[in-house]
């Protein structure tokens, strides 16, 4: 799986397919984005976006993260002794002031996005509701990207949209399409995938006999299996292959399923590829660790009697295509 991730003959460019299974059709604005683009294009957009998210950087983000997250944790002391939401009052707000800070969004515009994103990955194809649904999000995530990175120009911040902005209009290194393709991306990424792992964290720590325990040694296997993407993701073959006993033709879209490969029982050590593996590998990675790292040992150093507010049984998780994620997780603090 891992060689396959980095095998130039499998593209994430869906000019490559040969009309099966190719994704999420949307407007170039949101589509141009790193995860469809390959080779000299890709590199030329990550290397934007990249040394933000470094491990270089790594000391300046664990502050950032720290900061907000402890905030967060603050805003919850008031209902200390009712029910709250943990998904709505820290999964979601941690990452998305993390990432919005990081890329300039204004903070609020966070819950419409949040709703934009929730409209696309819970498009159910059979409803018309649905798709209606689905129809209006993306229109309005082009418009809002496109509005934010407009007024980057008028009014430029120490954030990364300026930056890409400015590359754009002084250096001419990406394209309008790619810029604001580039912001939703890195938003969306960071509200939908980083919520979420928090979220099963939580669930799966809040279910189990020990809540926390040693953290350090129980994170790997807790945050692996609480992955919120447990769905394949998708290929083009450049040219006739073959995988194994298979031969694959030219224009065959490839599902790799990551979790598939992390839950396989012969893994034998192998390396978690949750994150991906080779060009693609995820740019969110470093900052979705210091994330979990901050929220999940607070929760229950400053609430050692949080509990489930439900039975396990009545926990809702949402109906998605994409993403394995929890309604909401209400929870009894400390009363
Ligand atoms: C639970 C958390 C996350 C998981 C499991 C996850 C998983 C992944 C995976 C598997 C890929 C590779 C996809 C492919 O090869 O086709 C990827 C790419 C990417 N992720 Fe994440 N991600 C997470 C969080 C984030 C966050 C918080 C951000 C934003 C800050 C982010 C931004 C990106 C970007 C921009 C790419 C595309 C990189 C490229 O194509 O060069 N991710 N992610």
């Amino acid at each position: 799986m891992s060689a396959l991730l980095a095998d130039a003959r499998l593209s994430v460019d869906k000019r490559h397919s040969g009309g099966g299974y190719s994704g999420f059709s949307l407007p170039p604005a949101l589509d141009r984005n790193l995860l469809n683009m390959d080779g000299a294009e890709h590199s030329r957009m990550r290397r934007l976006a990249a040394p933000a998210f470094s491990r270089r950087s790594a000391e300046s983000l664990r502050t950032t993260v720290s900061g907000i997250s402890a905030a967060t944790f603050r805003t919850l002391d008031e209902n200390a002794c009712g029910t709250v939401d943990l998904l709505e009052r820290i999964c979601v707000p941690v990452p998305a002031l993390v990432i919005g800070e990081l890329l300039g969004v204004p903070a609020d515009r966070y819950g419409e996005l949040r709703a934009a994103a929730t409209a696309m990955v819970t498009f159910d194809a059979a409803s018309k509701e649905s798709a209606t649904r689905l129809a209006g999000a993306v229109t309005w995530l082009a418009e809002t990207f496109t509005n934010v990175v407009q007024s980057k120009r008028s009014e430029p911040g120490d954030d990364l949209i300026s930056g890409w902005v400015r590359a754009r209009d002084d250096a001419d290194i990406l394209s309008e399409d790619e810029l604001v393709s580039l912001a939703f991306l890195m938003m969306l990424a960071g509200l939908e995938n980083a919520v979420h792992l928090c979220g099963n964290i939580f669930a799966a720590l809040l279910t189990s006999k020990d809540p926390l325990g040693d953290w350090s040694t129980r994170r790997r296997k807790i945050t692996e299996a609480a992955n919120p993407l447990p769905f394949a993701i998708r290929r083009f073959a450049v040219e006739n292959m073959t995988i194994g006993d298979h031969t694959i033709p030219e224009g065959d879209t490839v599902l790799l399923s990551l979790f598939g490969a992390d839950s396989d029982p012969w893994r034998d050590g192998r390396p978690s590829l949750m994150f991906g593996r080779g060009p693609h590998y995820c740019l969110g990675a470093q900052v979705t660790d210091l994330i979990v790292d901050a929220v999940v040992p607070e929760l229950f150093v400053r609430y050692p009697h949080v509990r489930l507010a439900v039975p396990e049984s009545e926990l809702e998780y949402r109906s998605s295509w994409r993403a394995h994620g929890l309604v909401t997780l209400p929870v009894t603090l400390a009363c």
